[in-house]
């Protein structure tokens, strides 16, 4: 089977490039910017040259407050790139996988976010992957969407890695204690792609339609870097004072969902993919970056 990765120098596109797929799988990554979603033509020339069977979207516009002034380029990357993806596949019978995010709801919700529930968007961010969302559904039944959160990886920038250097730095660190949700690695994200992907490539199908998956359980930013600063003091001696603070005490330019923990047994039960809890992935992901961390 032939897979094409669009965005393959992301967390999520790198960690696909290095997925353990079923032998004889033949994988294309394109990396920004060689591939550039905006550049009029690139998606459609992509996927003529390739002829996949199966195309997986690992490109975002991923910068949740440098959207709130970026609103073109985000509604570009997150709205009309995974629409033209889709479109390029529907015209050619391609399955497209897509992953998108729990900021398309506006965390009110008393309770976990099912697939069902009204989805609600505080910011561009969260309103360019909804739009992205429909984008995709109206251009192809044969989709997967998967709705993501607190994405990490030993590569690339994140929150982890953030609070592993900071934490080493600092004596003090105040971290958001009122907004909840679920770190996941980008490698499990990997992985259950490529469950789903075996399965599309073995029955010619599979369940079509958008799903939640995260990493197992629910914590805060500052459970998250709690976590974090327990496996660094270990590793280096070093831990950082942590406090928690409110959302009000630490203003960013766009709004985040004080809840966006998903619910994601549809996505267990209909396509047989999840992913460990999340103190497990972490762990692993924390052992690679002190052990033998990937490059840039
Ligand atoms: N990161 C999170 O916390 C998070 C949370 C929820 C959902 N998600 C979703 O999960 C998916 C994977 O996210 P991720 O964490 O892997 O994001 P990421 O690390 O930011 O990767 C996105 C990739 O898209 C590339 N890109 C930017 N502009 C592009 C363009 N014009 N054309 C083509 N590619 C472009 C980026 O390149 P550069 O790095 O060079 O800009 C990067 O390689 C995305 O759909 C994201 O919305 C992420």
């Amino acid at each position: 089977m032939k897979i094409l990765v669009l965005g393959a120098n992301g967390q999520l596109g790198f960690e696909l490039m290095r997925a353990a797929w079923a032998p004889g799988t033949e994988l294309v990554g394109l990396p920004y910017p060689a591939f550039d979603v905006t550049r009029p033509g690139d998606v459609e020339a992509a996927v003529a040259a390739h002829a996949p069977a199966l195309l997986v979207n690992a490109t975002a516009h991923t910068a949740v407050d440098k959207a709130e002034s970026e609103v073109d380029l985000s509604f570009a990357i997150n709205r009309d790139g995974p629409g033209a993806m889709a479109a390029a596949c529907a015209s050619r019978g391609i399955p497209f996988i897509h992953v998108s995010t729990d900021y398309v709801f506006d965390g009110t919700k008393d309770g976990i976010y099912t697939e069902d529930d009204p989805i609600n968007p505080i910011g561009v961010y969260g309103a360019s992957k909804a739009a992205g969302e429909a984008a995709v559904r109206t251009a192809t039944p044969r989709h997967v969407i998967l709705r993501t959160s607190w994405v990490y990886s030993a590569y690339g920038n994140n929150f982890v890695k953030t609070m592993l250097r900071l934490g080493q730095e600092r004596e003090e660190m105040r971290v958001v204690a009122d907004q909840h949700g679920s770190p996941t690695a980008a490698a499990d994200l990997a992985a259950a792609i490529v469950q789903i992907a075996a399965a599309i490539e073995t029955t010619g199908s599979t369940a079509w339609g958008t799903y939640h998956l995260t990493g197992s359980g629910y914590t805060t930013w500052h459970g998250f870097a709690e976590q974090i600063f327990r496996r660094l003091e270990e590793r280096t001696g070093k831990r950082p004072r942590l406090s928690a603070i409110g959302t009000a005490d630490y203003p960013t330019p766009a709004r985040r969902p004080a809840n966006s923990r998903l619910d994601c047994s549809r996505a267990r039960e209909r396509l047989g993919v999840s992913c460990p809890p999340w103190q497990d992935s972490l762990d692993r992901v924390i052992d690679e970056l002190f052990t033998n961390p990937p490059q840039a």
